[in-house]
């Protein structure tokens, strides 16, 4: 079991006449990316304030694993912009460093990985946009946190500048623990092994992509191609296994969707089925649904039921 490095429990945000939070509770695994994910307004960037201590909850509890720093890279990192790149990093190192030095990399170490040794010299207020998020996203590994916490760190930046800060957190996630808010869906499925999906101030699911995945396609879900089948053999087929079947289009080739009733692998009986009857099974293929599906799933109804 790996420890719980952030455990938020029923945590309840109310802003003057708004409920922004209504009792959330999650955990973010030590050592893993977990992806906080959710449309506007659901509520991500006030749940990270309140886990950094910029907010405070009107209730419940935010536990941070002992001893355990944080780095922050809020939505619009405050950075001086009459400063240079390497004179601000140092200036917010001194800031952290008032009472102890936390030791960690230094400051060339973290501008080298963070690509910034070549516009050291150079006043932020010039740096283009992805550099300045990764003067952000530097500035806060400068007290050596073991936690970091991006809100959304590459929302507005180009292509290759989104690539580029991709590889950065994955890079960081070998010593960290990283949540980080985005709301694309692709972004999460390249870097989250753990996801939280955020709706209006409520927590619609949190865990394991791949658990989660599981639990909410049910059993297996398969994509056939046969030759000689007919729907008498389908209907046959339906009644003898555990399974439901979508998306048939019958002909010399037919093709159609298989979703398994049960957990376990399905595939063998499937084909030995098929194969008994004459068919020739030309391709079977396991669909994995992606996060995209994930969301829209989790959000269908509670959407549709507050008029969204
Ligand atoms: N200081 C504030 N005063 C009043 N309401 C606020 C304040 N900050 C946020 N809210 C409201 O709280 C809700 C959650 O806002 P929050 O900024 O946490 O959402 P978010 O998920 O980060 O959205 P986005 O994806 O747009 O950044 C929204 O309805 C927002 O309007
Ligand atoms: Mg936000």
């Amino acid at each position: 079991m790996s420890s719980i490095a952030i455990e938020l429990d029923q945590v309840v945000k109310e802003y003057p006449g708004r409920l922004a939070l209504k009792g959330i509770s999650f955990q973010v695994k030590k050592g893993r990316i977990h992806g906080f994910l959710g449309p506007n307004g659901a509520g991500k960037s006030t749940t990270m304030k309140i886990i950094t201590g910029l907010l405070r909850a009107n209730s419940g509890n935010v536990s941070i694993i002992e001893g355990e720093r944080i780095g922050f890279l809020p939505e619009n990192p405050p950075l001086y912009m009459n400063m240079k790149v390497e004179g601000y990093l140092q200036y917010v190192k001194n800031l952290y460093s008032l009472d102890k030095d936390h030791g960690g990399d230094s400051l060339e170490v973290i501008m080298k990985k963070c690509g910034l040794l070549d516009v050291k010299e150079r006043l932020i207020r010039n740096l283009s946009k992805g550099y300045k998020q990764r003067v952000g996203i530097a500035s806060t590994l400068v007290h050596n946190p073991e936690i970091i916490i991006l809100d959304e760190p590459t929302v507005g930046l180009d292509p290759k500048a989104i690539l580029e800060i991709r590889d950065l957190i994955k890079e960081l996630s070998r010593n960290h623990t990283i949540l980080l808010s985005t709301h694309q869906l692709y972004e999460a499925n390249l870097l989250c092994e753990d996801i939280t999906i955020i709706n209006k101030g409520e927590i619609l699911t949190t865990g394991e992509v791949s658990q989660i995945r599981e639990k909410i396609s049910g059993g297996q879900r398969l994509y056939v191609e046969v030759e000689g089948a007919r729907s008498e053999i389908l209907e046959k087929m339906v009644q003898e296994l555990p399974i439901e079947l979508r998306d048939q289009v019958l002909g010399d080739i037919s093709s159609f969707k298989v979703l398994s009733k049960e957990a376990h692998d399905i595939r063998s009986r499937l084909s030995s089925f098929l194969a008994k009857e004459g068919c020739i099974v030309l391709s079977l293929k396991e669909e994995t649904m992606d996060l995209e599906g994930i969301f829209k799933e989790v959000t269908f109804g509670v959407q549709d039921a507050q008029g969204n």
